[in-house]
C-alpha cells in the first residue's frame, strides 16, 4: 500500500481563506484590525525564516504586524520592558517571542511575562493549565495544527491508539493533552515515548496514529510503523545546503520508506509546518475578538 499524502499546504490554504473573510468582516462590521507583535532575539537564520513567514502571512491576511528584531546582546530586562509595553498596547492582540532565545535569557521568565490574554503561542501556564483541564484557551499552534490536519483529512483519533515520540513543551506534551481530551477529534488513548523509553518500537508499532516530534532526522523507520497507520511528521531538520545555499530539510520520519506501508503521511516540508503558521493567525484573530468582547 502507498500512503495518502496529507498536504498541510492545501489544508492551510482553505483555512487562510476562512480567516481572510473573518478579518475582512471584523474590519467592516466592527472596525477591528487584529495585531500581532513578533519578537526575535539574535540572528539564528532558521528563526529569521520562520518569523519572516509569520509576518508575511499577517500582511497577506490584513492582520497588523509589528516585527521586533533585537540584537543577540539584548538583556532579559530589556526584553521584559518591551513585553510590558506590548502587553498594554491596544493595537497588539498577540505577542510571539520566537524560541529559542539566547542562553543568557530565561525562556520561562519570558513566557510568564506575556499577558495571558495575548498568549497566541499558548505557552503561558494559564493557557497550558486551561488546556489540561479542557477549558477554552489558546492552544499551541503546532499541536493544534496537527489536530486540525487530522480533522480536515477525516481521520478521527476518537478511541485510537496515538503514540507521540518526543516530550517537548512546544509539541509532544501539548499534542498528547489535546488528543487525550474528551472532545471532538480527540478522545484517544495516548502514549508518549521519549529518550528514556526502553523499547520505542514496541510502542510505535501499536500506533494507529504516530506523531514524530523528537527532532532527529529519519528516526522513524518503516519497521517501527504498523501497516496502514497515520504518520504525522513534526520534524524540520536541516541536513545541509544545496549548492545555491538553500536549506535541505528532512523530517523525523524516513518518508520514502514509511510511505510504502503507512495509510497516510505528512511530508516535510509541506505537512505540519504551514499549519503552525495559520493556527497562529487563527489565535491572533481570536485574541482580537476576545479583547473586543465579541467572544
Ligand atoms: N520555535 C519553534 N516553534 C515555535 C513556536 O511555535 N512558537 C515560538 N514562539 N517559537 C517557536
Amino acid at each position: 500500500m502507498t500512503a495518502k499524502i496529507i498536504s498541510g499546504i492545501e489544508i492551510a490554504k482553505q483555512i487562510t481563506e476562512e480567516i481572510r473573510r473573518e478579518v475582512a468582516e471584523l474590519k467592516t462590521c466592527h472596525g477591528i484590525v487584529p495585531g500581532l507583535a513578533t519578537i526575535l532575539v539574535g540572528d539564528d537564520p532558521a528563526s529569521h525564516v520562520y518569523v519572516g513567514s509569520k509576518v508575511k502571512t499577517c500582511q497577506n491576511l490584513g492582520i497588523h504586524s509589528e516585527r521586533y528584531n533585537l540584537p543577540g546582546s539584548t538583556s532579559e530586562a530589556e526584553l521584559q520592558a518591551l513585553l510590558g509595553k506590548l502587553n498594554n498596547d491596544p493595537q497588539i492582540n498577540g505577542i510571539l517571542v520566537q524560541m529559542p532565545v539566547p542562553k543568557h535569557i530565561d525562556e520561562t521568565k519570558i513566557i510568564f511575562a506575556i499577558n495571558p490574554a495575548k498568549d497566541v503561542d499558548g505557552f503561558h501556564p494559564t493557557s497550558v493549565g486551561r488546556m489540561l483541564i479542557g477549558e477554552p484557551s489558546f492552544l499551541p499552534c503546532t499541536p493544534h495544527g496537527i489536530q486540525v490536519l487530522l480533522e480536515r483529512s477525516n481521520i478521527n483519533p476518537d478511541g485510537a491508539e496515538v503514540v507521540v515520540v518526543g516530550r517537548s513543551n512546544i509539541v509532544g506534551k501539548p499534542i498528547a493533552n489535546i488528543l487525550l481530551q474528551k472532545a471532538k477529534y480527540a478522545n484517544a488513548t495516548v502514549t508518549i515515548c521519549h529518550s528514556a523509553t526502553r523499547d520505542i518500537t514496541d510502542h510505535t508499532r501499536r500506533a494507529d496514529i504516530l506523531i514524530a516530534a523528537m527532532g532527529k532526522p529519519h528516526f522513524i523507520t518503516a519497521d517501527m510503523v504498523k501497516d496502514g497507520a497515520v504518520v504525522i511528521d513534526v520534524g524540520t531538520n536541516e541536513i545541509g545546503k544545496t549548492p545555491d545555499g538553500k536549506r535541505i530539510l528532512v523530517g523525523d520520519v524516513d518518508f520514502p520508506a514509511v510511505k510504502e506501508n503507512a495509510g497516510a503521511i505528512t511530508p516535510v516540508p509541506g505537512g505540519v509546518g504551514p499549519m503552525t503558521i495559520i493556527m497562529l493567525m487563527s489565535n491572533t484573530v481570536k485574541a482580537a475578538k476576545m479583547a473586543a468582547g465579541l467572544i
